[in-house]
């Protein structure tokens, strides 16, 4: 592997999106005609359908969650929230021909399993009576935090078809798991992994954080040893996004415990090196699969793709967002449903979808969108297949941004020449900062920080 010279890319840090869209969502705006204008184009797309569903309850809170999450413990809160979710997908079958076929769908959270099993069937079963053209090869997947899911639950999704899941497990040091109030011992993981796999679940992620409080090189060692020794076939290491002027319960983290960028880089470097010598290949910007997996041969195709739930073999969808904040992405538009409860509940009652704010991309968004989400997923740029699908002059279009990009050729980072952008395999640690030069957006924001996390 390369060597990396971690003073100088440590310099690269700075506030910048996680591109899981373009526009970012700070660029979504609550606005009539957006809203009308989608609506419209749920009715025209024909495009295979891929389902969000947030089920945003959590029992307590982990310090250093950016998800969108309640906090409760009350069983009448669950139910009602079902009845809500029927009552959206009623709506939405207005509107949108749901025997399109579903090849795609996703239980996101919050935590899904603090759903009983009895609960999870009764939402999978209504699903199911919506949206009736499930495909036979659908990839299904739920998100669990392994301290919740008990033997029926997994009987229930297994049952129905769910065959991946994603476990949160952030980081199994003691000092790191009390400082962000998630205490979860390896014994419990291993049990929740090992009921997943009686039960079939044919593909198993795991996720980590790296940046969060104590951290430092060698426990994240001990981390990643442990999780080895659960052979999931697919990793996300995530690097913390500390945005402590958004979400609350940020704040209870001592800013002095975060690991420096420096420190961080070596973290990833070491974790990309050993994943690496333990069969796994890095996919995109923080995910790692086996090389038999389908991300990976996706990527030696160049056709991985990304969106809300991070990397997928899966484009040219429809993603719709069912539930409280989820988010939908179309042909032209990005649209987010409300944020807090109680405007939900009134949207939905007043048989109105619950959708809030989105953005209807420009010629220009969808153009730097294809940029950015190509850097994001693939690390290169095929130009002479991008001017193709856009009918534009690289180049040209450009022009500014070429002369931009500079800075990281001289830094060894990325090469560029007429027919395409590669990036090193030090430029994919920082491969945010690269697509942030083509992001139209960007110059609104470079004056405030509070805006995004840090790109390192
Ligand atoms: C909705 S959460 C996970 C589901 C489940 N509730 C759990 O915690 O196990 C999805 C993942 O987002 C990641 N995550 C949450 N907050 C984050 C943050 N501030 N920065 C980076 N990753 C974060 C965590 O790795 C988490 O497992
Ligand atoms: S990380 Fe998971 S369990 Fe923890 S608060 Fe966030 S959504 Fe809930």
């Amino acid at each position: 592997m390369e060597n990396i010279d971690f003073e100088k890319i440590g310099r690269f840090s700075k506030a910048g999106p996680r591109y899981t869209s373009y526009p970012t969502a700070i660029e979504f705006k609550d606005s009539d005609e957006v809203r009308e204008e989608y609506i419209k184009e749920l009715k025209t797309l024909k495009t295979p359908l891929s389902l969000y569903f947030h089920l945003p309850f959590c029992r307590s809170a982990c310090y250093f969650c950016g998800c969108n999450v309640l906090y409760t413990s009350k069983a009448e809160k669950r139910l009602r929230y079902i009845d809500y979710l029927k009552m959206e997908m009623d709506i939405l079958k207005k509107y949108l021909d749901t025997n399109r076929e579903v090849i795609q769908l996703h239980f996101g959270g919050g935590t899904p399993t603090f759903f009983t099993a009895d609960e999870l069937s009764e939402i999978i079963g209504y699903i199911k009576t919506t949206f009736t053209n499930f495909s036979d090869k659908a990839e299904i997947s739920c998100e669990i935090d392994p301290r919740y899911l008990d033997e029926e639950q997994i009987q229930v999704l297994t049952k129905n078809g769910f065959n991946r899941i994603s476990f949160g497990v952030q980081d199994f040091d003691e000092k790191v798991q009390t400082a962000v109030h998630r205490i979860q011992p390896f014994n419990v993981v291993e049990d929740s992994v090992k009921l997943a796999r009686k039960y079939g679940i044919s593909s198993i992620n795991i996720d980590l954080i790296y940046g969060l409080p104590f951290q430092t090189l060698e426990t994240f060692k001990q981390t990643l040893e442990l999780s080895k020794k659960l052979n999931p076939d697919r990793f996300a290491i995530f690097n913390y996004a500390h945005v402590p002027w958004l979400m609350k319960t940020m704040r209870k983290i001592d800013e002095h415990t975060l690991p420096e960028p420096t420190e961080k880089l070596k973290i990833l470097k070491y974790t990309i090196d050993y994943l690496n010598d333990n069969g796994y290949k890095m996919i995109g910007m923080d995910h790692f699969a086996k090389p038999d997996d389908e991300l990976f041969l996706a990527i030696e195709k160049g056709e991985l793709h990304r969106n809300f739930q991070g990397y997928t073999t899966k484009g040219g969808t429809q993603l719709v967002g069912i539930g409280l904040t989820s988010i939908g992405d179309g042909e032209r538009y990005y649209i987010q449903n409300l944020k807090d409860m109680k405007s939900y509940e009134e949207s939905i009652s007043q048989g109105k979808l619950p959708i809030f704010r989105g953005v209807k991309l420009s010629d220009d968004d969808k153009i730097r969108k294809d940029v950015i989400m190509e850097l994001m997923s693939n690390f290169k740029l095929n130009i002479s297949r991008f001017e193709e699908n856009h009918q534009v002059k690289f180049f040209e279009y450009f022009k500014d941004e070429v002369v931009n990009l500079k800075q990281f050729i001289d830094n060894d980072i990325l090469t560029i020449d007429k027919n395409s952008i590669e990036i090193s395999f030090t430029g994919s640690m920082i491969i945010r900062n690269i697509a942030m030069i083509f992001d139209g957006y960007m110059k609104k924001h470079s004056e405030s920080k509070k805006v995004f996390s840090k790109t390192i």
